[in-house]
C-alpha cells in the first residue's frame, strides 16, 4: 500500500508513515478480526433485549435505574450462551492488546522510535508523583500496565492499537472532537486548556479551531503528554504541556478564557468530577467558557444501548462510566459557580453529550 493510499485510510492526526512488519501487524489484525467474528453474536444478544418488554419499559419509567435495565436483560438472555463468549473475548482480547502492542513495537524499536520520541521532554512541566491519585492507577480499560504501562505507551496506544483495532472498528473516532472544538461558543480564545489531553488528539482540534490561542494541555500520563508534544511539534505547533490532575492542576488562577475535555469524566471517580468543574471555575477568567464533552447519559440512550454501555463498563475495567453516565453535570457545573449551564448531544444516541457552561463576570466583580 502507497503512503498516500494509508494517508487515505487513517484518520488525520495519525502518523501515515507509521507501519509495523508482518508479524506485528498479524497479531492487533487477529485481535481486530476476533472481534468482528463476534458480531453475529452480538446481534442475537440485541435482538432478545430488543423484543424483551420488560427492557423497552425501562425507559419509559419515571426514574429508570440501570440495575433494573440489567436485570429485565439478563431474563431476555436467559439460556443463551452468545454474552458469556462475548464477555469472555472482550477480556482475553483486553488482556492481550497491550502486551503485544508493546510487543510489536519492541521488534521494531528502532525505526518506530523515530516517530515516538518527544523533542524536548524537558519542556514538559511535571508537577512529580505526589500528586498523581490513586484512582488514576487502576489497569483502566483492563489493559496491562495502566496508562503509563510502556515508556511510549502514549505512542503504542494512539497510533499501533488506534490504527489496528479502533479504528478499523469505529472509523474516524477523532471527527467527533473536531465537532466538539467547533460547538464552543466563540472562536476569539486567547488561552485554551484541555483538560485530560492525552496524546492531544482533541488538542490538536483545538489548535486548528483556535490558531491564535496559547494552549495547555494537562493530563497524567507522561508518556502520553510525551507524545503530544511530538503530536504537535510535527505540525510546527508549541504546547505548554503540564502533567498534574485536572482537578489540580498548578495553573495560574484566571489564566484561560477556554477550559475543555474529551472523555476525560467518565474516567474519573464523582469527587474528582466535583474537583474538575471547580478547578475549571477556578482557571477561568470572567466570562470564560466551560466545554466538557464525555459520554452519554443513560437516560438519552436507547435500553438495548444503555444496557450494552453499562454491561461493557463492568466487563472492560470502566470503573467510573456508571457513575458519569448517571451523572447530575448541570448541578455540578451550578455548585462549582457556573451559570448559562446547558447540555446537548451533538451526535446520535446522546454521544457526544456536552456540557456548556461560563464563568459569570459579576462573580469576579463581588469578590
Ligand atoms: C480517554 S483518554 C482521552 C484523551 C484525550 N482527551 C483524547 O481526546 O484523546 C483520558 C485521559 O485522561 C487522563 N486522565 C485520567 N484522569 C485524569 C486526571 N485526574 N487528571 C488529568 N488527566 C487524567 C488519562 O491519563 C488519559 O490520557
Amino acid at each position: 500500500m502507497t503512503r498516500d493510499e494509508i494517508a487515505a485510510r487513517v484518520p488525520d492526526g495519525m502518523n501515515p508513515d507509521v507501519r509495523l512488519h508482518q508479524r506485528g501487524r498479524a497479531e492487533l489484525e487477529f485481535l481486530a478480526a476476533q472481534r468482528a467474528a463476534l458480531d453475529p453474536l452480538r446481534a442475537r444478544v440485541k435482538a432478545r433485549i430488543e423484543a424483551s418488554p420488560e427492557a423497552a419499559a425501562w425507559a419509559d419509567a419515571p426514574e429508570p435505574r440501570i440495575d433494573d435495565l440489567r436485570a429485565a436483560a439478563e431474563r431476555a438472555l436467559a439460556g443463551s450462551a452468545d454474552q458469556a463468549v462475548i464477555g469472555a473475548a472482550l477480556r482475553w482480547g483486553r488482556r492481550s492488546l497491550t502486551p503485544r502492542a508493546a510487543a510489536a513495537f519492541q521488534a521494531q524499536r528502532a525505526e518506530l522510535a523515530e516517530f515516538a520520541e518527544a523533542p524536548d521532554p524537558a519542556a514538559i512541566l511535571d508537577r512529580g508523583e505526589e500528586v498523581v491519585p490513586r484512582y488514576w492507577r487502576y489497569e483502566f480499560h483492563g489493559t496491562t500496565g495502566g496508562w503509563d504501562g510502556h515508556e511510549h505507551m502514549g505512542f503504542v496506544h494512539h497510533e499501533l492499537v488506534y490504527r489496528y483495532l479502533l479504528v478499523p472498528a469505529y472509523g474516524d473516532i477523532f471527527r467527533q472532537r473536531a465537532e466538539v472544538a467547533a460547538a464552543a461558543p466563540r472562536t476569539d480564545y486567547t488561552a485554551v486548556c484541555d483538560l485530560g489531553c492525552g496524546t492531544g488528539q482533541y488538542t490538536l482540534k483545538l489548535a486548528e479551531r483556535f490558531p491564535g490561542a496559547r494552549v495547555t494541555g494537562v493530563d497524567l500520563s507522561l508518556t502520553a503528554l510525551r507524545y503530544a508534544q511530538r503530536r504537535a511539534a510535527d505540525r510546527g505547533l508549541a504546547w505548554d504541556l503540564v502533567r498534574a490532575p485536572a482537578e489540580d492542576t498548578g495553573l495560574p488562577t484566571g489564566s484561560q478564557d477556554l477550559v475543555t475535555s474529551f472523555i476525560l469524566l467518565h474516567e474519573v471517580p464523582p469527587h474528582a468530577i466535583r474537583g474538575i468543574f471547580a478547578e475549571a471555575f477556578r482557571l477561568l477568567r470572567p466570562g470564560g467558557d466551560l466545554v466538557f464533552s464525555d459520554v452519554a447519559p443513560y437516560r438519552e440512550r436507547a435500553p438495548y444501548q444503555a444496557w450494552l454501555d453499562d454491561w461493557d463498563a463492568e466487563n472492560g475495567n470502566e470503573p467510573w462510566w456508571r457513575s458519569t453516565a448517571t451523572a447530575e453535570l448541570v448541578e455540578t457545573a451550578k455548585e462549582a459557580g457556573f451559570t448559562e449551564v446547558r447540555q446537548q448531544a451533538l451526535g446520535p444516541g446522546g454521544y457526544p453529550w456536552v456540557t456548556f457552561a461560563r464563568r459569570p463576570v459579576e462573580k469576579e466583580e463581588s469578590t
